[in-house]
C-alpha cells in the first residue's frame, strides 16, 4: 500500500467536493485554517476511543445524534442548548433501562458538509448548483447564493469553534449537574404519557443520588458534568486536511476538528479519497454502510481502516431501511463476526427511511423508524453480534419534519414547523421516545 499523508487522498477520486472558481482564494483559506488552533484534543479523542471500545465489548452504549446538516443560523445559546438537553435527556432514559454507560456523541459543531444525489437543483426553467451545507455554500435559490465560497470554509471553523466552547462550558459546568435535571426541561412539553414517564424516572434517580450520597457522606463529584463528544461527516476532504495535525506526543496524525468523523455511504469506495484519508488518522472514525455493501466488500473495507483491529477504531453506522434490514444485516453481521475483526455495531434508522410526500416535502415516518430499530437488535442478537449504538438525525426543537410518534403527525401537519434544508429530523417528543423503546430494548438482553 501507498505511504499514508494528510494529502495522500489528493491522488484518488474524491467524490462530492465542491468545484471553486478562484484557486488562489483557497489556497489562502486553507493556509489560514491549518494554522488555527484545533478543536479538540489528541487526548480526548483517545478517551473517545477507549469508551467506543468499551462499548463495542457490552459495558457501555453509544448515543449519537443531531442535526443532519447544522446551519449557521442556529449557531445560537438557545438551539444549542436544547440540543445538548434532549441528548443528555435521552441519555438519562438510556442509562436507567440499560443499566450501562451512555457514550454521548453529537452531530454537531461541524456538520456542516453534505453529499448530494444530483449536482445541480432544477426549479422551472433554472437550474443551480446543488446546496451542499453551510461550508460550501448557501441554500438560497440564487445564483450567486449556490456559488461555492472559500471563505465559508473559514465561517464553518468559527462556528464550530463557537459551539464547542458553549458545549464545553455547559458540560463542565452547573448546567450538566445531576442534581439538578431542571435545567434540562424544555419549555414547549407537553404533559404526555412520555413525559410522565420522564418524571417519574428522575425521581427514581434522585432518590438514588440521595441514597449514593449518604453512604458516600458527600457529594459526588462525577455526577456533576457529563462527558459530550463531536463527530461530523468528513466529506469536505481540503477542511479535514488542514485541521489534521501531529498531537503533542508525535505519534500520527489526528484530525483535530472533531472526536469522531465518519464516512458516508456515498463515499466510502474503497479506492477513493475519503477511504485514503481516514485509514491515517488515528481518530476513532464511523462509515456508513448501505444496501449496496457485499460481505466481502466491507470485509476488505474494514481491514483497510483498520489495519491493527484497534477495539474502538472503527464504527460501523448500518442503514438499510426497516424493509431491507432483515434481508441484508445478516450476511454482513456473520462475515464480520467469522472474521474476528473488532467493530463497533451502530444503527442509523433514518437514512434508509426517506420518502417524499404528495406535497413535497422529505419524511420519515416514526413507525419505520422503531421497526428498523427493533429488527436490528433481533438480527444481531441472532448472528451473535451486538447493536452497541444508535445513530439518529434530532433535535430538540418542537418541529414537525417526521411523521408519527406520541402526537401522531400526519403529512397534513409537516408545513406547520418544517425547518431542515436537508434531511427531516426527530422532534422531542419523538426523539424521547425512541430513548425509551431503546431502554427496553437494550434491557430485554440482546
Ligand atoms: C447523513 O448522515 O446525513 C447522510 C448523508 O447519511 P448517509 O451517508 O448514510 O446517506
Ligand atoms: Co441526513
Amino acid at each position: 500500500m501507498n505511504t499514508w499523508r494528510p494529502d495522500s487522498w489528493q491522488s484518488r477520486t474524491a467524490l462530492q467536493q465542491p468545484v471553486y472558481r478562484k484557486s488562489d482564494e483557497v489556497e489562502d483559506v486553507l493556509r489560514t485554517l491549518s494554522q488555527l488552533p484545533p478543536l479538540v484534543t489528541a487526548w480526548e479523542v483517545d478517551r473517545l476511543q477507549t469508551q467506543l471500545a468499551e462499548a463495542a465489548s457490552g459495558r457501555a452504549f453509544v448515543l449519537q445524534g443531531g442535526d443532519c446538516s447544522e446551519s449557521f443560523a442556529d449557531c445560537n445559546a438557545n438551539t444549542i442548548l436544547r440540543k445538548l438537553k434532549v441528548i443528555i435527556q435521552m441519555s438519562l432514559v438510556l442509562i436507567c433501562g440499560s443499566k450501562q454507560r451512555v457514550v454521548r456523541i453529537g452531530r454537531i459543531a461541524g456538520q456542516y458538509a453534505k453529499p448530494r444525489s444530483t449536482d445541480t437543483e432544477k426549479r422551472g426553467a433554472v437550474e443551480l448548483p446543488s446546496y451542499r451545507g453551510d461550508i460550501i455554500n448557501c441554500s438560497g435559490f440564487s445564483p450567486d447564493e449556490r456559488e461555492p465560497n472559500p471563505q465559508l470554509l473559514l465561517r464553518a471553523y468559527e462556528r464550530s469553534a463557537l459551539t464547542m466552547n458553549y458545549i464545553r462550558a455547559l458540560s463542565e459546568g452547573g448546567f450538566a449537574d445531576l442534581h439538578h435535571p431542571e435545567n434540562w426541561d424544555l419549555e414547549f412539553v407537553r404533559n404526555t404519557p412520555g413525559s410522565r414517564r420522564y418524571q417519574e424516572l428522575l425521581e427514581s434517580l434522585s432518590d438514588s443520588i440521595r441514597f449514593m450520597e449518604i453512604v458516600s457522606s458527600g457529594e459526588l463529584e462525577q455526577l456533576t458534568r457529563v462527558n459530550f463528544y463531536t463527530s461530523h461527516e468528513g466529506l469536505h476532504l481540503l477542511y479535514e486536511q488542514a485541521l489534521t495535525r501531529t498531537d503533542q506526543r508525535q505519534r500520527g496524525y489526528y484530525n483535530l476538528s472533531t472526536h469522531l468523523p465518519w464516512i458516508g455511504e456515498r463515499t466510502r469506495a474503497i479506492d477513493g479519497a475519503h477511504v485514503e484519508y481516514f485509514r491515517g488518522i488515528r481518530n476513532p472514525i464511523g462509515v456508513k454502510v448501505g444496501n449496496t455493501l457485499a460481505a466481502d466488500e466491507l470485509i476488505d473495507l474494514i481491514r483497510v481502516l483498520n489495519p491493527q483491529n484497534i477495539p474502538g477504531r472503527l464504527t460501523l453506522i448500518h442503514r438499510f431501511g426497516a424493509e431491507k434490514i432483515a434481508a441484508r444485516l445478516p450476511a454482513l453481521a456473520t462475515a464480520v463476526r467469522r472474521s474476528g475483526l473488532n467493530v463497533l455495531w451502530s444503527c442509523d434508522p433514518m437514512h434508509g427511511n426517506t420518502q417524499s410526500t404528495r406535497n413535497g416535502f422529505k419524511t420519515r415516518s416514526f413507525d419505520d423508524i422503531t421497526s428498523e430499530i427493533i429488527t436490528a437488535f433481533r438480527v444481531h442478537a441472532d448472528c451473535g453480534t451486538r447493536l452497541s449504538g444508535i445513530h439518529l438525525e434530532l433535535t430538540g426543537e418542537d418541529v414537525t419534519e417526521c411523521t408519527g410518534g406520541p402526537a401522531n403527525l400526519t403529512e397534513s401537519d409537516l408545513p406547520r414547523d418544517y425547518r431542515s434544508q436537508v434531511d427531516p429530523r426527530l422532534n422531542y417528543e419523538q426523539a424521547m421516545e425512541i430513548a425509551f423503546l431503546l431502554a427496553e430494548q437494550t434491557r430485554s438482553g440482546h
